[in-house]
């Protein structure tokens, strides 16, 4: 076969956002590629329309893939997430069936952390509601207690979730801010990765009680689902700050308005929440809360860098290559997977 003739029958494969060019570009050399260029919303029916046919899907956190969808497409090979967030895939259920579930964990580690700080930072010195103050003409004179917000040098940053993203983050306020760092975890850290930044470990509670900033970066999942509510909320300091850039529906976003409101703690800062994109309207109407719309991997290059990883996953996956992150690599060593090429 010349190099230009393509083979008569490419797999096909769906992709079910928009992405960049390029991405399109790079798994046109290998598939029959259909695009989502306009970012439709696709309802779960007409992704599974569209999966007819497809042995590969490039996705992200926001597409359901359960069993009722793996079942309707025994032909689905793979399953590659642009995300580190893979709480939408039934992981299980692609295991059974032999479905390789990738996700693109790392090149986003010092970008969110990199947001998760800032917002924590705008919580803490009240940054959005001051900006509104001034945007609104309410600026008429300095005042020694205009918009005073609470100290993040030296204070105690609190991690509940010390993966890659919770450990970047530690390192920015031990070693940029003088933090003291506390931080809970399903398993603790070894010394050597709690040393440099002088984490120690602590139960939740008191992970709670002491934290003067605690930054929530756990993995959304049945177990973490509102491990902040009302009972967690009415532990903390009333001066202290929440901070979440891992996933809704860690937090009770209902509980945390009324704590807010009733000034049970200080201030929160939030880039995810429970039903995205329409943030519990309780908390459009409170001044001591940052929103974000979930932008913590959001700069170009990474963006670019978690597309490419998603890309890189579906073209080894298919090609006879090595998928470099999957979820659930034992896939690999099944039947399904033998003498692939
Ligand atoms: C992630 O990568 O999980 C981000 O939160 C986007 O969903």
């Amino acid at each position: 076969m010349r190099q230009t003739e393509l083979p008569l029958h490419r797999p096909h494969v769906l992709i079910a956002r928009a992405v960049f060019p390029e991405a399109i570009a790079r798994l046109s050399e290998h598939f029959e590629v259909e695009p989502n260029p306009d970012d439709a919303e696709w309802s779960a029916v007409e992704l599974s329309r569209r999966l007819g046919g497809k042995i590969g899907l490039l996705a992200t956190s926001g597409e359901r893939i359960d069993a009722a969808l793996l079942a309707a497409h025994p032909h689905l090979r793979a399953v590659c997430l642009m995300t580190v967030g893979y709480n939408n895939v039934d992981v299980p259920a692609c295991t059974a069936r032999g479905v390789l579930a990738t996700n693109a964990p790392g090149v986003l580690t010092e970008t969110t952390a990199d947001l998760g700080f800032a917002l924590m930072m705008a919580t803490a010195r009240r940054m959005a509601e001051a900006e509104r103050f001034l945007r609104s003409g309410q600026w008429t004179k300095w005042r020694y207690d205009l918009l005073t917000g609470s100290d993040v040098h030296g204070a105690t940053l609190g991690i509940l979730g010390m993966g890659r993203i919770g450990q970047a983050i530690a390192r920015r306020g031990a070693l940029g801010f003088g933090m003291k760092v506390i931080y809970h975890n399903r398993s603790r850290l070894g010394a050597a990765d709690e040393a440099p930044i002088g984490a120690r470990y602590v139960d939740k509670a008191t992970l709670l009680r002491e934290s003067d900033h605690l930054v929530l970066v756990l993995p959304y999942s049945a177990s973490s689902h509102h491990a902040i509510a009302a009972a967690e909320l009415a532990m903390m300091k009333p001066t202290a700050t929440l901070t979440n850039v891992a996933r809704g529906g860690i937090v009770d976003d209902a509980a945390l308005a009324v704590a807010l409101r009733e000034r049970r703690i200080a201030a929160a800062g939030l880039d995810v929440f429970e039903n995205e994109p329409t943030p519990n309207p309780a908390l459009l109407e409170l001044p001591n809360v940052v929103l974000l719309p979930h932008i913590g991997s959001a700069t170009e290059a990474t963006r670019r860098a978690m597309v490419g990883c998603a890309v890189d996953n579906l073209v080894a996956a298919l090609t006879g290559g090595t998928p470099p992150t999957p979820i659930n690599p034992e896939v690999l060593r099944g039947p399904r997977w033998a003498n692939r090429a």
